[in-house]
């Protein structure tokens, strides 16, 4: 079986503005030039994605979208679609992040109803999934998991289910300096796996991608990445700065 390439993202979040976008671009992309072992994805908000794209044409750098729509279009105010992501240069997806779940009524239907829509419009879905800390601290880390991911894939055949990546982020690690053991995302991980084999079948759960996401950070990267059930990082405020994020993509393979 092949080995499954390595994703890591930026998540930008709210931050940055166009120029910000690009002056990062520029500091970037020459630390990672030639790197071909990781799919690296930038990802930043909607109004920085043309400069991004833009910015990172003739590198393999690619550019994601950090949430969209379900609907093809329509009068949905505020809101972006897949064509809209695809046509302006993206080629990937994050859904479901939690901070969309806790703050914008991100639900698990929603999500399931967005990677269809993703997936029909040939953007990579990076589907995050992830337990509260009184999720984790109640012993239902387990069962989040398996409901947040096999909501998501309702309706997914092994057949389309191919370009899914999922991002496990434990809520309790996003943006608060703690991160899980590299132990602790292996086995949430394999949870997740188990979960995606169920649904889907073994052949496709060895495919798909798990990344881990929750303060990897470039001291840490290297012990998180190297876990053979870590494919992968989604990273938020470590990606914000140029040199810290390429630390990360150039982690140390051990
Ligand atoms: P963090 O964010 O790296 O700042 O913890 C990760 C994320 O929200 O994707």
């Amino acid at each position: 079986m092949s080995k499954r390439k390595p994703l890591i993202a930026a998540n930008w979040k709210m931050y940055k503005t166009p120029a910000d976008a690009a002056a990062f671009v520029t500091a970037f992309a020459p630390l990672v030039k030639g790197h071909t072992r990781d799919e690296i994805v930038l990802c930043p908000s909607f109004l920085s994605v043309a400069t991004v794209v833009a910015a990172v044409k003739g590198t393999a750098i690619h550019v994601g979208g950090q949430n969209m729509h379900w609907q093809e279009e329509g009068a949905f105010t505020g809101e972006t679609s897949a064509a809209m992501l695809h046509a302006a240069g993206c080629t990937h997806v994050v859904i479901g992040h939690s901070e969309r779940r806790q703050f914008f009524g991100e639900t698990d239907e929603t999500v399931n109803q967005k990677l269809h829509t993703a997936l029909k419009h040939k953007l990579v879905p990076i589907v995050c999934v992830g337990e509260l800390l009184a999720e984790r601290e109640g012993g239902l880390t387990e069962e989040v998991l398996l409901r947040q991911t096999s909501k998501a894939l309702v309706g997914i055949t092994a057949e389309t289910a191919k370009p899914i990546v999922i991002a496990y982020e434990p809520v309790w690690a996003i943006g608060t300096g703690k991160t899980a053991t590299p132990e602790m995302a292996a086995e949430a991980h394999l949870i997740i796996r188990s979960c995606i084999a169920r649904a889907l079948g073994r052949e496709v759960a060895e495919q798909l991608r798990i990344l881990y996401g929750g303060s990897v950070k470039p001291d840490n990267a290297s012990s998180l990445l190297n876990q053979p059930e870590i494919d992968g990082a989604l990273v938020g405020g470590a990606s914000l700065d140029p040199q810290s994020f390429a630390k990360i993509v150039n982690y140390i393979e051990s």
